[in-house]
C-alpha cells in the first residue's frame, strides 16, 4: 500500500474535476508532525495563487469533492491552505489485515513493471577485490533486490574489467610459471592474485625481454590468437571464482550468468566507431577518433573530448560502454539503465549518456542513470587504507568484520558452541559492514569506523539484527503457550473492529501506521536508487516497535484476549518486515544474539 500515492491521487483527481489545469497537483507526503495528522498535502497553494484565489477555500472545496470518509477520520484545512490527513482506525485495521498473512505481499507490485538493468559492482580482473569495489557492489545488489521485490524486472550486468594491456603481462607471467611447472592446474598459481600482479609487474620492470613477451602477447590476444586466449581463459576463470568468493561472502547475488565482460564487447567496437562516424559525430584529433560536444564545454568554453578510437587503433573505456548500451537497450530491451559507479567517473558517464543519445544508440524514453557515490574513508578523513599506506583486500576486510563480530559475541554468549557463534558472527559481521555503508547517503564519503557499525545501539545492523531477535522470542513464547494464538486472521468486520479499537492507543497506531508506510518507502528507495531511505525505515520500525512494546505488553497476565491479538498481529508483521527488509539490503537475520 502507498498511501501518499492513493491520497495524492484521490485528492489531484478532486483538484482536477473542480476544474484546475493539468499542472495542479495535491503533493501528498507523510506528515513531519504527528499534530498535522498523518499525512498533508501541500499542493493547493501553488495552486490557488496560479488561479489568484483563496487557497483556504480552495483546500475546502477540494476536501469536499474528494470525499476522504471511508480513509480519513479527519481531514480538515490548516495554516495558509494545507491539507491535514489522519487516517481512520477502521481503514487502519483493513489495511493491516490486508497484509498480515504469512503469505500475503506486504506491498503492491509496481504498475507499469519496468525493465531495468542494473550495472555493478564490475571490479577490474587484473587484480584482486579491494575495499574500492564495496560500495558499488552492495548498494548496486540492494537497489536490485529493492527493485525486483517492487516487481521489476531486472538484468543484473557484471561490467568486468578483463581486457587490456595488463592482461599480456599477467598471461606473459601465467606461461612462464607454467613452462617451470607443467602442471595443467592454474588455480593454485594464482591462489593470491595480489601477489601474482606483483611479480608480473615486477618481470615487466625489470626484464626487458619478459616486457617484450607481454607486449607480443597483447597484439596477438587482440588478434584472437588461440594460445593466448586459452592463457589469458585461465586466468580471466580464476580471477572471477575469487570475485565470486567475495560475492557468496557477501550475500550478493551476482553470478557467473550475470558477468558481461568489457571482452564481450570487442568484435563491436568498430561499428560503434564507423556508426559514430557515419553520422558526423567524430572529429580526427592528433590521429585518435574523438567526439566534441559543446553542449557539454567547460566553463572556460572548452571541450573536453570523449575519445572513441586511440591512435594506435585501439579501443577504450568509452567505446565499450557505447557499444554496452546499445546492447541494453536494443537486446535487453532496458527501460532505465542504472550505473553504480564511483562519483569521480561522473564525466565519463556524462559524456557517453550525451553521445548515445545524439548517435540515438538508445530509445529516447529510457532512462540513463550514473548512480554515484563517493568513498569510503579511514578514521583520519583520508580515502581507507592499510596501515602501511596499501589497499585493503576485501576478503581481508570481511575476515576482520567476522572476527570482531566474533569475539564481541563470545564475550555475549560464551555458553553457545563455536560454530553457531562463528555463524552469527558471519552473519553480524558482514551486515554491520554492508549496513554502515548502505544507511548513508550513497553520494557522501563516509567514515569506515569498527567500533561505530558493531555498536548493538543506534541505527547499525546489530541493533536491527536484534530487533528482529526479541520480536521472534515473544513470538516463540506465544507459540508455546498453552492455547498458541491464531497468527493468520482472516481480514473481516469481528477482526477489523478489534484490531480498531486497539489502534486507539497512540504507540499501537503509530506502529501500525509505519508498517502501512514500507510499500511506500521502497518505491522512494527504489525510483531514488537509495538504500539509506529503507535503512531510516527500518530504523523508525524498530524504534516505533520498542515503544509500542514497552506499553503494550503481550504475554503479561492481565492482558486480554482481545488485546493480546491484535498485537500479536502487529508484532509478527513487525518481525515480518524486519525480515523482508533487512534481506532486500542483502543482510541475514537470526534467532538469537
Ligand atoms: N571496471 C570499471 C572500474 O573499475 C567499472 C565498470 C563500471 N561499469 C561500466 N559500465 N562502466 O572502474
Amino acid at each position: 500500500m502507498n498511501i501518499s500515492h492513493l491520497l495524492d491521487t484521490r485528492l489531484t483527481a478532486a483538484m482536477r474535476a473542480l476544474g484546475l489545469p493539468e499542472t495542479a497537483a495535491a503533493q501528498v507526503k507523510p506528515a513531519a508532525n504527528p499534530d498535522f495528522g498523518d499525512y498533508q498535502a501541500n499542493g493547493v497553494m501553488s495552486a490557488a495563487k496560479q488561479l489568484k484565489i483563496n487557497p483556504r477555500e480552495l483546500a475546502q472545496q477540494i476536501l469536499a469533492q474528494a470525499d476522504l470518509s471511508d480513509i480519513a477520520a479527519k481531514a480538515e484545512v490548516a495554516g495558509p491552505g494545507f491539507i491535514n490527513i489522519f487516517i481512520s482506525p477502521e481503514w487502519m485495521a483493513s489495511q493491516i489485515l490486508a497484509i498480515a498473512g504469512p503469505n500475503s505481499p506486504l506491498i503492491q507490485t509496481a504498475d507499469p513493471a519496468q525493465t531495468v538493468v542494473v550495472d555493478y559492482s564490475g571490479p577490474n580482473l587484473a587484480k584482486e577485490m579491494h575495499v574500492g569495489h564495496l560500495r558499488s557492489t552492495i548498494i548496486g545488489d540492494a537497489v536490485a533486490n529493492i527493485l525486483g521485490y517492487q516487481g521489476h524486472r531486472i538484468i543484473r550486468q557484471n561490467h568486468v574489467g578483463d581486457w587490456g594491456t595488463q592482461f599480456g603481462m599477467l598471461i606473459a607471467q601465467l606461461e612462464q610459471l607454467q613452462t617451470r611447472d607443467p602442471s595443467d592446474d592454474a588455480a593454485p598459481k594464482l591462489a593470491d592474485l595480489e601477489a601474482f600482479y606483483r611479480q608480473a609487474k615486477q618481470n615487466f620492470d625489470a626484464d626487458p625481454d619478459f616486457a617484450a613477451l607481454a607486449r607480443e602477447y597483447v597484439v596477438r590476444l587482440q588478434s584472437g590468437d588461440a594460445q593466448c586466449l586459452t592463457l589469458w581463459q585461465q586466468f580471466i576463470d580464476i580471477s572471477l571464482r575469487h570475485c565470486e568468493d567475495v560475492y557468496h561472502r557477501l550475500g550478493v547475488k551476482l553470478t557467473r550468468g550475470d558477468v558481461k565482460a568489457e571482452s564481450a564487447y570487442n568484435a563491436d567496437l568498430p561499428q560503434v566507431v564507423a556508426d559514430l562516424r557515419a553520422q558526423g559525430l567524430l572529429t580526427e584529433d592528433q590521429g585518435a577518433q574523438c567526439a566534441f560536444l559543446p553542449e557539454l564545454a567547460n566553463k572556460d568554453g572548452s571541450i573536453t573530448p570523449i575519445i572513441v578510437q586511440k591512435s594506435d587503433g585501439g579501443y577504450l573505456y568509452a567505446t565499450t560502454d557505447l557499444a554496452a548500451l546499445r546492447h541494453r537497450n536494443a537486446q535487453l530491451k532496458a527501460k532505465r539503465i542504472l550505473y553504480f559507479v564511483d562519483a569521480r567517473q561522473g564525466l565519463h558517464f556524462q559524456q557517453m549518456f550525451a553521445l548515445a543519445r545524439k548517435a540515438g544508440f538508445v530509445d529516447a524514453d529510457v532512462e540513463l542513470e550514473h548512480c554515484a557515490f563517493g568513498s569510503m574513508l579511514g578514521d583520519d578523513g583520508k580515502p581507507f587504507k592499510t596501515r602501511t599506506g596499501g589497499t585493503v583486500k576485501l576478503v581481508d576486510l570481511l575476515q576482520e568484520a567476522e572476527q570482531r563480530a566474533f569475539t564481541l559475541i563470545s564475550e555475549k554468549n560464551p555458553d553457545v558452541p563455536e560454530t553457531e557463534r562463528r555463524e552469527m558472527a558471519h552473519k553480524i559481521g558482514i551486515g554491520a559492514v554492508k549496513y554502515s555503508d548502505l544507511s548513508k547517503n550513497r553520494i557522501s564519503d563516509y567514515v569506515f569506523n569498527w567500533d561505530a557499525m558493531l555498536n548493538f545501539e543506534g541505527n547499525t545492523a546489530p541493533y536491527l539484527q536484534y530487533a528482529y531477535v526479541r520480536i521472534s522470542r515473544i513470538l516463540t513464547a506465544m507459540a508455546e503457550t498453552e492455547t498458541p494464538p491464531k497468527f493468520e486472521q482472516e481480514n473481516n468486520a469481528e477482526n477489523r473492529a478489534e484490531l480498531a479499537a486497539e489502534l486507539k492507543h497512540p504507540v499501537e497506531r503509530a506502529l501500525a501506521l509505519t508498517l502501512l508506510q514500507f510499500g511506500e518507502k521502497l518505491h522512494t528507495a527504489g525510483r531514488d536508487s537509495a538504500p539509506h531511505i529503507l535503512c531510516a525505515y527500518l530504523y523508525d520500525l524498530s524504534g516505533a516497535f520498542m515503544r509500542f512494546y514497552e506499553n503494550c505488553p503481550i504475554l503479561k497476565e492481565g492482558v486480554t484476549e482481545n488485546q493480546r491479538r491484535p498485537r500479536l498481529l502487529l508484532a509478527q508483521l513487525t518481525a515480518r518486515t524486519l525480515k523482508v527488509g533487512l534481506g532486500l539490503l542483502g543482510i541475514e537475520t537470526l534467532e538469537r544474539m
